[in-house]
């Protein structure tokens, strides 16, 4: 007897059809699986027979083979347990459905000695294709559920224990598909933590952020304990303009793969904001491992990846984004296959200018040695400086600004300005979405030329500054690219002296810090 359910695997962020054949014969009862299955598919048969028995039906005392086609894939995880399942229960009788009917559901699903279905991972991009494959209807966990929630033209049913699922097939229970819920609902009634309003004074550091918000920038906060720097940071996602839809569906699938959803977000509305801690490992940050899983720069994609106290991490750590910030992604490999997931996000920075934190201070005197002072800089890389487009220095704020009455512009209001940069932005490059460039940061050499074309005055600024500053090439378009969005703030269509000048101040930290 052989029955054959659909099913999905997942290699990265992609889902592929699995077609799970369950052959029984007559002969000494054995359990076999072949078809690349890795240790936790093995491990299947304790949870099935365990699962069947418990639930009150028969499990076969005969010759099981069990195969995942295609075969020549590395399949992972627990999600077969639940179409063998149905499968043998097929193949058995005891689910009564006809085999043409079940064939047109494929199921996920990690089974419990119980009975129970247990939560999963990766369940958004395999549903995503299940539908471009023409399925119509999946079974998942019911934890999984609400992962569904945002797909129209597919029927997703969770389920509970395997009973509930036999009863549902053998027409004796009646159990509806997740209805849809509209995205803008959900983005309408998020709440995100931190507004630039409950920050007093500081109107440099967000004017800088600003412009990061607006162009996409990689920014350095440097500025002594207590000044605000992690509060800025946390703070500037909320002038980020609103994820698209798609942007949204990206990002969840990520975290979808990664098991940071939690089962009652369907789907991430709010632009992550990811912060590694320092002593975070390579792996965590790149991703990888044993089961190739994205890491925090695949975490932060769309959004902010805010790294506090910046040299307090390993060189090698800092050394390992410099792929993910230099192509927007990262390619992950493990046993012999590689996979590559989207890492394009804005990074944050911050660090104390000293090891005691005051060096440059105008009101605290530094205790630190030049010496101390070299080595602690020293851990940040020319590489890495040169890929990040601004420096801003963080002050103490005043008595005067936080006991003053002075209200705060809040996060919305700045918002608006970026959206607008932003849309001229989207127009500018609305021919180079194929390449991935959406914002000014990602500007090509050849879209540099075109795009920030410079009078005699500001080529003379620049060449000056270049060298005083003892800018390197990289460095100097990163200037260009930065005045550019200040130009777009203003809604000029031309870069102007004031643009370079206040663009050409965002490096100006690199001679008091770096040489
Ligand atoms: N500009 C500010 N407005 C309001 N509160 C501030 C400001 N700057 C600092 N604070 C307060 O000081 C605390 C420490 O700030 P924090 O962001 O952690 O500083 P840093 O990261 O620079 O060491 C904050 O939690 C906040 O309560
Ligand atoms: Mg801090
Ligand atoms: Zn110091």
């Amino acid at each position: 007897m052989l029955s054959i359910i659909n099913s999905l695997g997942l290699v990265g962020l992609n889902g592929y059809l699995v077609k799970v054949e369950i052959d029984i014969n007559r002969g000494l009862p054995t359990y076999d699986i072949v078809g690349l299955g890795d240790a936790s598919i093995k491990e299947s048969k304790q949870r099935v027979l365990s699962a069947i028995k418990n639930q009150h039906y028969n499990f076969p005392i005969d010759k099981l083979t069990i195969n995942l086609a295609p075969a020549d894939i590395k399949k992972e995880g627990s999600y077969y347990d639940l179409p063998i399942s149905i499968g043998i229960l097929s193949a058995t009788n005891q689910v009564t459905m006809p085999k043409e009917k079940i064939s047109e559901f494929a199921f996920i699903g990690e089974l419990s000695l119980d009975g129970s279905l247990r939560q999963v991972k990766g369940v958004l991009p395999m549903l995503i294709t299940a539908r471009n494959l023409g399925i119509k209807k999946v079974v998942v966990p019911f934890d999984n559920a609400n992962e569904a929630g945002y797909l129209e033209g597919l029927d997703v049913y969770g389920v509970k224990t395997l009973e509930e699922l036999i009863l549902f097939l053998n027409n004796e229970k009646i159990i509806n598909p997740i209805e849809n819920v509209s995205y803008e609902f959900v983005k309408a009634n998020s709440v995100l933590t931190g507004d630039f309003s409950q920050i007093k004074g500081q109107a440099s550091a967000k004017r800088a952020l600003e412009i990061s918000a607006a162009g996409g920038h990689n920014v350095l906060m440097i500025g002594p304990p207590g000044s605000g720097k992690t509060m800025l940071a946390r703070a500037f996602p909320s002038i980020l303009p609103d994820m698209t839809f798609d942007e949204a569906l990206e990002v969840t699938k990520i975290h979808s793969i990664a098991g940071t959803l939690d089962k009652s977000q369907g789907i991430l509305t709010e632009r992550p904001f990811r912060s590694p801690h320092h002593t975070t490992t390579t792996v965590a940050l790149t991703g990888g491992g044993m089961k190739a899983k994205p890491g925090e720069v695949s975490l932060a994609h769309n959004g902010v990846l805010f790294l506090d106290e910046m040299p307090e991490y390993s060189r090698q750590t800092i050394e390992a984004l410099r792929q993910s910030l230099e192509d927007g992604t990262i390619t992950v490999s493990r046993n012999a296959q590689t996979v590559e997931y989207p890492a394009n996000f804005i990074l944050i920075a911050s660090m104390n200018p000293c090891p005691c934190g005051n060096y440059g201070s105008t009101t605290k005197e530094c205790k630190c040695s030049p010496n101390q002072i070299h080595k602690y800089l020293s851990k940040l890389s020319g590489p890495l400086m040169d890929r990040i487009d601004m420096y801003i220095e963080v002050d103490s704020v005043t008595f005067g600004d936080i006991s003053g009455e002075i209200s705060e512009e809040p996060s919305k209001d700045i918002k608006v300005r970026v959206d607008k940069a932003r849309q001229i932005q989207t127009e500018r490059f609305a021919n180079a979405h194929g390449q991935k460039i959406y914002s000014n940061s990602k500007m090509t050499t050849t879209m540099l030329k075109k795009y920030c074309k410079l009078d005699a005055v500001c080529n003379e600024m620049l060449k000056i500054a270049f060298d005083a500053l003892k800018l390197s090439a990289r460095a100097y378009n990163r200037i260009l690219k930065v005045a550019r969005t200040i130009a777009d703030l203003e809604g000029s269509e031309n870069i102007k002296r004031e643009h370079i000048f206040e663009a050409i101040g965002y490096r100006s930290l690199d001679e008091k810090y770096w040489i």
